[in-house]
C-alpha cells in the first residue's frame, strides 16, 4: 500500500514537472516570436546594397547626400520615425511600389532591407 503510494507520488510530480516545463517553452516560444516581429536577422550590408540598387534612384539611401531624386523621403528620415519598425518595413517591402515589379525581392532580401534601414535609426 505505501509502495503504491509512493508510485503515485513519483508519478505525480513527474507529470507536474513535465507540464510545467511545457508551459514555460510555450511562453518562451511566444517571447521569441514577438521579438521576432520587433526586430530583425538580416544582413545589414546586403540589404544596403539591395536599396543602393533599387531604391537609390529615388530615394536617398545612405546618411550622406548624393543619392537619390530629392523629392522622396530619404530611407534615413524613415528609420527615424517612431512608428517605423521591423514589422512595418516588412509589410510595405512586400507590397509593390515605386515602380518595382511585384516579387522583385524574396522574403530574405525585404527582411535585409528592413535590416538595414532600422540600422539608419538615430
Ligand atoms: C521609382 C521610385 C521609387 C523607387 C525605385 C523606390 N521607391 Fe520607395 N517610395 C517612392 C515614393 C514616390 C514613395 C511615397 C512618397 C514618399 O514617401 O516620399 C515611396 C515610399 C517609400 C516608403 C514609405 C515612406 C513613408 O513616407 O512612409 C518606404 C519605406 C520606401 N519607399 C522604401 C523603398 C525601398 C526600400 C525601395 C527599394 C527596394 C524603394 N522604396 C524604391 C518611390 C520609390
Amino acid at each position: 500500500m505505501r509502495r503504491l503510494y509512493a508510485d503515485r507520488l513519483v508519478l505525480f510530480t513527474a507529470v507536474i514537472v513535465v507540464g510545467l516545463a511545457a508551459v514555460f517553452a510555450w511562453l518562451r516560444i511566444n517571447e521569441d516570436q514577438a521579438l521576432a516581429a520587433q526586430t530583425t536577422t538580416g544582413d545589414v550590408s546586403n540589404g544596403q546594397r539591395l536599396a543602393e540598387q533599387h531604391c537609390a534612384t529615388c530615394h536617398r539611401v545612405g546618411p550622406a547626400p548624393g543619392h537619390g531624386s530629392g523629392q522622396v523621403t530619404p530611407l534615413f528620415r524613415v528609420a527615424a520615425r517612431p512608428d517605423t519598425t521591423a514589422e512595418s518595413l516588412r509589410a510595405f517591402l512586400s507590397r509593390p511600389h515605386g515602380r518595382i515589379p511585384p516579387n522583385t525581392f524574396s522574403a530574405e532580401q525585404v527582411d535585409d532591407m528592413a535590416t538595414y534601414i532600422l540600422s539608419l535609426k538615430p
